[in-house]
């Protein structure tokens, strides 16, 4: 039996320079969406995927993150003298269900090089990426990501990215694919013929984005080594999965499902909306948002 995927490469080194001044000392990964930091979220959903090493690819300015997931005895113990069983049931994310490696890109040159720190890591296994900045909401947030393992194994692919529609007038902030056929059904692996990063306006080929979730087998890596920097000088993820395309290797698009969706914290508008959303979703909170957000639509 061939052993279950157990590795993540989760990137959180972008600049953040998009939100600032939020992002000044503070990284976008850590924003709060509700009552905690999205990378958190990020961690929840490859845990119950059941990835247990975990590689978050770090940067300057970031060591709030490990701090975030580091065990702190003295916080614990002070909740457990006080009683607070709820805020000890909050921090339980810490506890023990997989291993966190760091290790930090500290030259801003992209996603795929950002990517790139984390071969060794993987080695000779398939590993997932997920990017640190954007969530996945449904039931099931680790749905996609255990779907999209499992077609990865049962094809032998190289990549099975996530796809979902956008807007064509949005295609330009996303990585786009094409793949055989028009329309791919959502939750079947479709065989990628095309990738492109950032299309100029007006020249998307489709409307389906790469999602920030991708598995892919060892071959990334070498593709990554031959991928040359764009013109802004980065080595783009989407690039080397284009160069995989072109050597022939099988490769993948994975379409969400109608009720998953990919939230992220990119810029203030997108993050605006996710922490509106999350917010009001709360289950200890949500309530009083709700209302809050029915007085305030009548002074509108
Ligand atoms: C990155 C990827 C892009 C993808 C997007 C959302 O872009 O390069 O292909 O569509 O994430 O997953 P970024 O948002 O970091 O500019």
């Amino acid at each position: 039996m061939t052993q279950p995927i157990t590795k993540a490469i989760v990137p959180a080194a972008g600049l953040g320079t998009r939100l600032l001044p939020a992002t000044k000392s503070q990284p976008k990964e850590m924003l709060p969406v509700g009552r905690k930091p999205v990378l958190q979220y990020v961690v929840e959903e490859l845990q119950e995927a059941g990835l247990r090493q975990l590689l978050l690819i770090t940067g300057r300015r970031k060591r709030v993150i490990e701090d975030h997931f580091d065990d702190d005895p003295e916080l614990v113990s002070a909740l457990k003298e006080a009683g607070n069983e709820t805020l000890l049931a909050d921090l339980a994310y810490i506890a023990g269900k997989s291993f966190f490696f760091y290790t930090r890109q500290s030259t801003p040159m992209g996603l795929g090089h950002a990517v790139s720190l984390g071969a060794d890591f993987a080695g000779d296994d398939d590993c997932v990426v997920a990017l640190g900045d954007s969530l996945i909401v449904a039931d099931d947030p680790a749905a996609p990501l255990r779907a999209m393992m499992k077609a990865h194994r049962d094809l032998g692919a190289a990549a099975m990215v996530a796809v979902e529609k956008v807007p064509l007038e949005e295609a330009y902030r996303y990585g786009i694919v094409s793949v055989v056929g028009a329309e791919p059904p959502p939750g079947e692996p479709v065989a990628m013929t095309d990738i492109v990063e950032k299309p100029p306006v007006g020249r998307a080929p489709t409307t389906l984005a790469v999602a920030a979730r991708y598995v892919f087998s060892p071959a990334i890596f070498e593709a990554l080594d031959r991928t040359l920097p764009d013109k802004g000088g980065e080595i783009q993820l989407t690039d080397a999965i284009r160069l995989l395309i072109h050597k022939g290797e099988p490769v993948y698009a994975w379409l969400f499902y109608p009720d998953q969706r990919r939230y992220d914290v990119g810029n203030f508008e997108s993050y605006f909306r996710t922490f509106i959303d999350f917010a009001l979703a709360d289950e200890r909170y949500g309530y009083l948002v709700r209302k809050y957000i029915k007085a305030k639509a009548y002074e509108l």
